[in-house]
Parts: C-alpha cells; structure tokens; sequence
C-alpha cells in the first residue's frame, strides 16, 4: 500500500483538464451543493481546503469565508485554480502547491474555523493518513468544524475505506458529530471540536 503520489494526478490532470468530471458531473454538483448546504455558518473566518483541484468547491466556498488555504499538491491543477480564483478577484484565497502530509500551510492564530476534507483522505496509506490527522487535529481551530465528503464504491486508487476514514476523523480529539448524510455513492459529515470554555 502506498500513498498515490503527485506524479499520478499530475499526469491525470494533463491528460484531461477535469479528470473526475468534478465541474460537470452531475453527482458532483449534487454533492457540492449539499456539502455547501451543510455548512452550518453563514460565514466562516479562515476555512482550510486540502486536496482542491481546480478549486470547484473554492470558489463556492471562497463566498462564505474571509479566507480560504487552498492546497493541492499537482501543479497543473493549482495553476488552473489560482486562475479561477484571479478572475473572479478573490484575492482573499491563497492557493498552495504542497504534498499533505509531508508540507503543511501557514496555520492562523487559534487556527483554521473550517476544514473541508472533500475526495481526498482515501489516497492517503496509513502511515500518510496518521500524519494527516496529527496536522488536522494540529491546526483546527477550539470550536472550529471538520467537514468530510468522500465516494463510497471502491476504485483502483484507494487506500483506505471511506466509512473507517470518517471514523477517525470523527475520533479525533474534543469532536461532536454535527451531522451525518449517508448514501450508498458518498458519505458527507461534520464534526464541530469542543470549545475551549467547554473544556
Ligand atoms: C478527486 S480530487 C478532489 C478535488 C476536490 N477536493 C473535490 O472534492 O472536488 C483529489 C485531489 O486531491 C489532490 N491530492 C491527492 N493527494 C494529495 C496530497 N497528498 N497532497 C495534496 N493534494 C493531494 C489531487 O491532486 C486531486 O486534485
């Protein structure tokens, strides 16, 4: 087992400009528009997005927070976000190249109010997806919340199975679950982490 590399996407995204469809397809639009539903608050202050492609759920999201971290770790994607997000003057979202787990971004004083972890933890092996949750539980912020949306099929690429992957995201420390939506295609959740005058 071993955590799909930058290569494979890279060379995903320059043999289709939207490998999975993700602007289109209609599960995709379905999907995004119920993970945006679910969000709780109408506006966010800084949200964390790992793994944003070529930032469809930026854009939509970057419209509810005062900043956005978008990071993606293949290029060719990242460059195509950072164009979106230029055209549409949303100069309050940083778009990133860095390799999860490995590189981590800037994290904001009391940490990230939101973090949308959305088709991305199953790509990750074990030893990524602990490292991983180490950096989530590291930089969210007392109160914050943790929104999770993954496929549930299986598929070539996967490392982990999506209803353990949320198991653990929802195991890590101080979390209540918020909300769960469950289909046989996909499972979209929530968590909010205690507050600290919960503590
Ligand atoms: C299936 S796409 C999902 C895009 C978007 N999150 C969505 O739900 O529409 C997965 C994205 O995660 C990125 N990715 C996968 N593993 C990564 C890692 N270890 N670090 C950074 N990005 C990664 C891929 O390059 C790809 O753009």
């Amino acid at each position: 087992m071993a955590t799909v590399g930058v290569d494979h996407f890279e060379a995903l995204y320059r043999q289709h400009p939207d490998p999975w469809r993700i602007a289109s397809a209609w599960y995709e639009r379905r999907k995004r528009a119920l993970l945006l539903a679910s969000l709780a608050r109408e506006e966010y202050a800084h949200a964390f997005e790992p793994g944003c492609g070529n930032g469809d759920l930026t854009l939509p999201l970057a419209a509810r927070c005062r900043h956005v971290c978008a990071v993606d770790f293949a290029g060719t994607a990242i460059d195509r976000c950072r164009a979106r997000l230029h055209e549409q003057g949303m100069a309050h979202v940083e778009a990133l190249a860095l390799e999860l787990p490995r590189e981590w971004p800037p994290v904001p004083d009391g940490g990230f109010d939101l973090i949308i972890v959305s088709e991305l933890g199953y790509y990750l092996d074990d030893t990524a997806l602990t490292a991983f949750l180490q950096g989530i539980d590291g930089c969210l912020a007392a109160g914050g919340e943790l929104v999770a949306c993954h496929l549930r099929p299986d598929f070539d690429d996967r490392q982990q199975a999506t209803d353990a992957l949320h198991d653990a995201l929802g195991s890590l420390p101080g979390m209540t679950l918020l909300f769960e939506y469950r289909e046989d295609v996909f499972l979209l959740n929530g968590w909010q982490r205690q507050r600290k005058d919960d503590a």
